[in-house]
């Protein structure tokens, strides 16, 4: 790390408003000269902090903290002495200058760094215009009205839409005088193609850094094919572990809680923000890390979880409760319908909770966080035979991960005891296993799913291990597979496995290339058959047509299947029913179309 020059932090010092910085955090009173305000570092109910803006110090007669201007920003947001430097030089207008041999090449990055934030906050002013003003962004509006997003949301979230022409973007900023080369570094860009936007026809999220800054976008797709959502890469400006989704919005009411709410998507976070819940953030379009944990961690002592109901979504809470767990946060889940809704309450996500039933009774249930062990005991139930002693002996296992990273002695072995209790077991008994486990001693003890199903190769699984095994050298192939055939589609158990595997790997940021998608899958046999044949050349020779072929018999298949339906509740239908019949004929024409498209492709 460079030093920051001893002239600069005098000049900070003197320059700062102490008043200013510290008014960022506390809402000041001036009371006979002297400042006051709530300590934010103990919970009190009358001001006992104090500031005094000449000798830029902080006392709190409360609690006994106190110091310097820079020691305050250092404590509350956690920071070290050159990061909060820095950042009461931003505040205050000071320009850092570093003592290294390169303090000049540092100076330039920053003063790049600041060109592409004035960039991207243009540019999403100009999303966010479109979007909310022009006949173009008509559809968009549209959608969100749909989806019961406020105006005040789409304003506060600063959100906007990316027109479909690609070549748009580069021709309005080109006129506006920026530089080609400049541009095409932005990230906003094709690397290939520099004058067409890698965003487009897409609803936008900007993503801030935690001054508030836009430093990405994520895109969402509104119509026609393509990934749900794409998102900026990292840049100069732009590190996923630094940041969480709304985490400006969110910081005040986490500082005030210690509590912070992660949910899934970033409609999600929206609607928890619309609710009032306003501590709430989300991943970037990636699995929830350990550095956002630990980020988190700064500010907060409890996560609470609440994410989707599907299968997906268990799995990422799973992760989650090791990840928060692990970065010493509290933590609880949240679940809509409670810890035993069954399939019939899945997908509910918080903002469909908030457009289907309202803010309060979004309110009343995170009220209701479940016990991380509690959660695993009943999700290990679903995933193990616990009638089978052997299935039993699985589900234990699976929570000794969990309860060896549990931080304190005491909360572990009552976590042991309560597991006992779970299972109707001997607590005595279950003491050892744990212990003999955490020495890892037999294989045995490896948790396996109940499911032992030897693996067939179904049509299904075909395509899918078509697309796994082929994926360096036919990428385009999984994106083909999810905008024609979606997981719900998905009938043979080990086929939808390996469609969840390689979407979670994907969402994990395809960590460890294409052997990390194994990891992702929990059948056994599956792994193992998928491990082993990726290698061989069963589902990689004449690979194109291996993958157009099946697909094409999937999606006939399933579209023959439909078709039939169809036919079926017409012949069912009486004559007065006209209204359901004329949809229904239009359902058929439109098969019927697929089916023709299916045909044409075939040959
Ligand atoms: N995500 C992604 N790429 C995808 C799918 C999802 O990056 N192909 C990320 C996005 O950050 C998204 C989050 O995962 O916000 C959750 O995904 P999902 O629940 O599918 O999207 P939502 O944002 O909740 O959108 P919606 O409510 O419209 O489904
Ligand atoms: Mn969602």
């Amino acid at each position: 790390m460079p030093r920051i020059s001893e002239s600069t932090v005098r000049e900070v010092n003197e320059r700062m408003d102490a008043l200013a910085i510290v008014g960022d955090y506390v809402r000041l009173e001036n009371r006979g000269g002297r400042f006051w305000g709530l300590c934010p570092f103990h919970h009190e109910k009358t001001a006992s902090f104090t500031v005094d803006p000449d000798k830029k110090f902080y006392h709190c007669f409360g609690c006994g903290e106190g110091g310097g201007i820079v020691n305050f920003v250092m404590n509350i947001d956690k920071l070290s002495y050159p990061e909060a430097i820095e950042l009461i030089a931003r505040k205050s207008g000071v320009e850092i200058i570093y003592d290294t041999m390169d303090g000049e090449s540092i100076a330039e990055e920053r003063k790049h760094g600041d060109a592409l934030k004035d960039l991207y906050e243009r540019v999403a002013k100009s999303y966010h215009y479109i979007l909310t003003e022009k006949p173009l962004g008509e559809a968009a509006r549209a959608y969100l009205a749909g989806r019961g997003m406020s105006g005040a949301m789409i304003k506060r979230f600063n959100l906007g839409y990316a027109p479909p022409d690609r070549r748009w973007l580069f021709d309005f900023l080109t006129h506006k005088g920026y530089s080609e080369n400049f541009l095409a570094e932005s990230g906003l860009f094709g690397k290939k193609y520099t004058s067409l936007s890698f965003f487009s026809g897409r609803l936008m999220f900007p993503i801030h850094n935690r001054e508030g800054k836009t430093v990405a976008f994520g895109g969402r797709l509104l119509a026609g094919e393509g990934p749900k959502y794409v998102n900026s890469s990292e840049s100069a400006i732009f590190k996923k572990r630094d940041n969480l989704f709304a985490l400006d919005f969110a910081l005040p009411e986490i500082r005030r809680t210690k509590e912070v709410f992660l949910v899934e998507g970033y409609m999600d976070v929206i609607a928890m923000h619309e609710a009032g819940i306003t501590n709430t953030v989300a991943p970037l379009g990636t699995a929830f890390t350990e550095d956002q944990a630990k980020l988190l961690r700064r500010y907060a002592d409890r996560a609470l979880l609440f994410f989707d109901t599907d299968d997906a979504g268990q799995k990422a809470i799973e992760k989650g409760i090791m990840t928060c767990t692990g970065a010493g946060l509290d933590c609880r889940v949240v679940m809509a319908g409670g810890l035993n809704a069954g399939t019939d309450e899945k997908q509910k996500d918080p903002a469909e909770i908030l457009q289907k039933k309202g803010a309060e009774y979004l309110k009343k249930i995170i009220r209701c966080g479940i016990l991380p062990l509690h959660f695993l005991i009943v999700r290990s139930r679903t995933l193990y035979d616990i009638s089978d002693p052997g299935g039993k002996q699985k589900a234990i296992v699976s929570l000794f991960p969990y309860i060896k990273i549990i931080e304190s002695e005491l909360a572990r072995s009552d976590a042991l005891l309560a597991a006992a209790d779970a299972f109707l077991c001997d607590s005595m008994a279950l003491s050892r296993d744990y212990r003999a486990w955490l020495s890892g001693a037999p294989a045995a003890f490896s948790p396996k799913g109940k499911n032992v199903t030897p693996v067939r190769l179904t049509e299904e699984l075909f395509l899918l291990m078509t697309v796994v095994a082929n994926r360096e050298s036919h990428p385009e192939f999984l994106a083909k597979l999810r905008g024609a055939l979606s997981i719900e589609e998905i009938n043979d158990v080990n086929a939808k496995e390996l469609y969840i595997a390689i979407e979670e790997w994907l969402r994990g940021g395809e960590a460890e290339g294409i052997a990390g998608i194994f990891s992702y899958i929990r059948l056994e046999p599956l792994r193992s058959f998928a491990m082993q044949k990726c290698g061989g050349e069963e589902f990689a020779f004449d690979a194109e047509r291996l993958f157009t072929e099946s697909l094409h018999n999937l999606r006939k298949e399933r579209l023959e299947a439909r078709r039939k339906q169809i036919v079926q509740k017409l012949r069912l239908l009486g004559n007065n029913a006209v209204k359901e019949t004329e949809e229904l004929l239009e359902d058929k024409m439109y098969i019927d179309r697929e089916l023709q498209r299916e045909l044409g492709v075939k040959k």
